[in-house]
């Protein structure tokens, strides 16, 4: 099968795409930006090595599959043949690609900024579809940068690549009408909000600490605020300035029970989550089902955690929390509260940046999740 072949069965999977961006993907062939070894991280399966010498057929079949490809393990430190590790940097899954794109719709002429060049894929893309001085994208890592320089080149681009850390923006450029953001945020970034023109967009995938991440287009408004609404779930790493990691704590757990079933705290919807999420932004949550029906749910704060375990044969739940913070307690009472507002879904609420930071909301932007025990007064 030719190139032209494997691009058309991929962009006619992928319904996000229009004619425009769907030239795009032709005229910017996705194997030129993937590394010879890289490590293939499919969303329904186990992930395996793809290495071109041993095995040119398979590579290519993976560049033009709808996967995400992992070009970058713990900065660096680690082989990426190891497969095991924090994923730093990847091409994203092109379905996300094309979803995050058609939400960006950008006119003609418009100006770009795209924070994570990682392999340089999508800032050709932009770069095909807008021209290249139309587009400045910014990585943190220089190795990856240098990287994806020489693939850019190969597709016979050269959008503006600048090395620095993408939180800060890049002023120079400034204002965009487009911040097209391609790793994750906990936070979103003030600076991307003033570098926005008036009416510009910012498309970002929110990865809050609780449960999966929702990417967001915010419009910035003119009055230095940015205001949007949450579309699909996504999964993307983080903005290297935003990793988290679990704290260690040394005190003595305090023992409770809860009827509520923990189970339907997080598979609820993902309106729940966002609404958790809005609620508590510093709470983060895995849980696991165990054998015979057990399901055990931890949680965590800066200075605080939580182990709540469920057992088919219990009447009650067992919890154990220690620290400052109860966050069983204020997890169930986030979770009631949505629950309370009529369960509503994903699509009621958004998001509003502020130069004091930002906060989610259920319909309107004055009805603000941050206060939840004043909402709808
Ligand atoms: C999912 S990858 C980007 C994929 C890329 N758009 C592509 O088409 O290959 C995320 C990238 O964001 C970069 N990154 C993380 N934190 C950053 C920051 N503060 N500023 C700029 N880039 C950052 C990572 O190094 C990584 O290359």
């Amino acid at each position: 099968m030719s190139i032209g072949e494997r691009i058309t069965a991929l962009t006619d999977r992928l319904t996000d795409l229009d004619d425009k961006w769907r030239d795009a993907f032709h005229a910017v062939p996705r194997h030129l930006f993937i590394p010879d070894k890289a490590w293939c991280h499919p969303d329904d399966g186990p992930g395996f090595l793809i290495d071109r010498t041993a095995d040119p057929e398979m590579w290519l079949d993976v560049a033009y599959s709808n996967a995400s490809i992992v070009t970058q393990i713990d900065d660096g430190a680690t082989d990426l043949e190891r497969g095991q590790g924090d994923y730093t940097s990847s091409t994203s899954a092109p379905g996300v690609v094309a979803a995050e794109l058609k939400l960006l719709d950008p006119y003609d002429g418009d100006e770009v900024l795209e924070i994570g060049t990682g392999t340089g894929w999508t800032a050709g893309l932009l770069a095909s579809r807008l021209g290249d001085e139309s587009v400045t994208s910014m990585e943190i890592d220089q190795v990856l940068l240098a990287t994806a320089t020489e693939h850019l080149q190969q597709a016979g681009l050269s959008p503006r690549l600048v090395l620095g850390d993408g939180a800060e923006g890049w002023r120079e450029g400034a204002p965009y009408d487009r911040v097209h953001v391609t790793c994750g945020v906990r936070e979103v970034p003030y600076a991307w909000v003033e570098q926005t023109r008036p009416g510009g967009a910012i498309v970002v995938p929110w990865m809050p600490r609780w449960a999966g991440g929702h990417l967001v287009k915010l419009i910035a408004v003119g009055d230095g605020t940015a205001v949007g609404g949450f579309h699909s779930g996504v999964d993307f790493m983080l903005l290297r300035s935003q990793r988290w990691s679990r704290p260690r704590l040394e005190e003595v757990y305090r023992k409770s029970t809860t009827y509520l079933d923990p189970r339907r705290v997080v598979r609820s919807s993902y309106g729940a989550e966002v609404a958790i999420a809005g609620m508590l932004p510093e709470v983060c949550g895995t849980h696991e089902t165990q054998d015979g029906g057990e399901f055990h749910l931890s949680l965590w704060s800066d200075d605080s955690d939580a182990q709540v375990h469920y057992a088919p044969d219990y009447k009650g739940v067992a919890i154990l929390q220690r620290g400052p913070r109860g966050l069983w307690d204020e997890l169930e009472a986030a979770y009631l509260q949505w629950v309370s507002w009529g369960s509503p879904h994903r699509d009621r609420f958004g998001m509003t940046v502020t130069p004091e930071g930002q906060h989610i909301w259920l319909d309107s932007p004055d009805r603000s999740l941050s206060v939840p025990m004043n909402f709808g007064e």
